[in-house]
């Protein structure tokens, strides 16, 4: 695994980690990338112009009002040139402008226009780090699809310990190796995948249904997640009032049985997510027109069952995706009831979704789940956004889709 021919536009920033930028500068020119840099106002207290040009061969950029820089590469020009941006180090006031959106200099101008993905590696003192508006920062910076890594435990420059120390530079050369091997290899198989997500209704007559309180969000999060990871996707969906990104294509249901139809026609797809609280059971009979409440006896409807998608692909002999990933909504025993829906549908892994709670789960920006693998390894996430759930769900998939697909080649 290595990695060579990326273009990585490094943002310093101004912490005293900086000189480490050094090092990993070196690092990646030696494997053939090219580097491009922008120095901020602070980071130039650290590290010299200088002594990044001499290890890049290339300008540093520092301010966005220089004509010179403007006319050769503008600040849009160079977002687009990068394969990734890398912000090292991140410091906790350069997470608070990224935050709330501040495009006060090159470096924030640049990120807020990207549309590639931008690795944010924090560096700081044990307690800026663990305060509740750098944590919240952090939340919200995840929310918006930043990447991280680090910080790692240590000593600091302060002389103090804990949480706060810059990744290596080995440690960030490591992360991206293993970013873009994701990446190209998703690219080079052209991965697709689909993913269900929101309710489905099952009509009692035109105006009455049997349905449940889910809005859609966990599902279209994640497939946000895997689009940004370069998976083709397709998002199937039940009702719901959310809108997905211009990438993803979208497919609307209603009931189970078109969402199962959509499925069918998405396939074959190499992973296939379902994130769609669907009905277990829809009325035998959908009345033509609207019951009348006299000629509705109490106990007289009657049910049927719907086609369990799930356990269609987990069994499908022609089309099966290699990674079926279920869902499991539980209100009590959540791993033992989730991983014998996992044996009996057939799955790679399964979501257990804890929603016994009312602050997370259906129709809330927080979920907590355990994702569950075929051997029964759990990895359990506590409450955090939705968002988060699903880049790690997408990680975790797509890394199991690369190492078995090495370990047939
Ligand atoms: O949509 P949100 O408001 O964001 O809420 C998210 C969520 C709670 C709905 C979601 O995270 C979740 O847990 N989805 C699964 C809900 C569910 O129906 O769970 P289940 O345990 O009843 O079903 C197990 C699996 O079988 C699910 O993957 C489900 O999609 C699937 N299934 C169920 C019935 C059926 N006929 N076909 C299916 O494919």
């Amino acid at each position: 695994m290595t990695i060579k021919n990326k273009k990585i536009l490094l943002i310093i920033g101004g912490g005293i980690a900086a000189y480490k930028s050094l090092d990993l500068i070196r690092l990646l020119k030696k494997k053939n990338n090219e580097v491009r840099t922008i120095l901020t106002k602070s980071g130039k207290e650290f590290v010299t112009p200088l002594s990044i040009t001499t290890l890049t061969n290339y300008k540093t950029f520092e301010d966005i009002f220089d004509k010179n820089s403007e006319a050769e590469i503008d600040h849009i020009s160079l977002s687009r040139w990068a394969d990734i941006i890398i912000v090292l180090p991140t410091t906790a006031n350069f997470m608070t402008k990224l935050s709330i959106g501040k495009a006060e200099d090159l470096a924030t101008t640049v990120i807020l226009a990207s549309n590639k993905d931008i690795l944010l590696i924090p560096a700081m003192n044990v307690r800026m780090w663990i305060h509740k508006a750098t944590q919240k920062n952090v939340k919200t910076l995840q929310d918006y699809g930043y990447l991280f890594l680090g910080p790692e435990k240590g000593e600091m420059a302060c002389g103090e310990y804990g949480e706060g120390k810059m990744s290596s530079p080995r440690q960030i050369l490591y992360y991206l190796e293993n970013y873009f091997n994701k990446k190209d290899f998703i690219k080079k198989k052209k991965i697709k995948a689909l993913v269900t997500a929101g309710p489905t209704r099952e009509y009692l007559d035109p105006v009455r249904y049997l349905s449940n309180e889910s809005s859609g969000k966990q599902g279209y999060e994640i497939a946000a997640a895997l689009s940004r990871m370069g998976v083709n996707t397709t998002l199937i969906s039940g009702p719901s009032n959310l809108i997905s990104k211009k990438e993803i294509k979208i497919k609307k249901v209603i009931t189970a049985s078109e969402m199962f139809e959509e499925v069918k026609k998405s396939l074959p797809v190499e992973i296939a997510v379902c994130a769609a609280a669907v009905s277990d059971f829809k009325p035998l009979k959908k009345n033509k027109n609207k019951l009348n409440k006299d000629s509705l006896k109490i106990n007289s409807i009657k049910l049927q069952k719907n086609t369990d998608i799930v356990e269609y692909l987990g069994k499908n002999n022609k089309y099966r995706p290699k990674l079926v990933v279920s869902f499991a909504a539980e209100t009590e025993n959540l791993n033992k009831n989730a991983i014998s829906k996992l044996i009996k549908k057939n799955c790679d892994f399964i979501i257990a979704n804890d929603v016994s709670k009312t602050d997370s789960g259906f129709n809330s920006d927080y979920n907590r789940v355990s994702i569950i693998d075929g051997s029964g390894k759990i990895k359990i996430i506590k409450k955090n956004k939705k968002s988060f759930i699903a880049n790690k769900i997408a990680e975790i998939i797509l890394e199991k889709l690369l190492v078995d697909e090495k370990s047939i080649n």
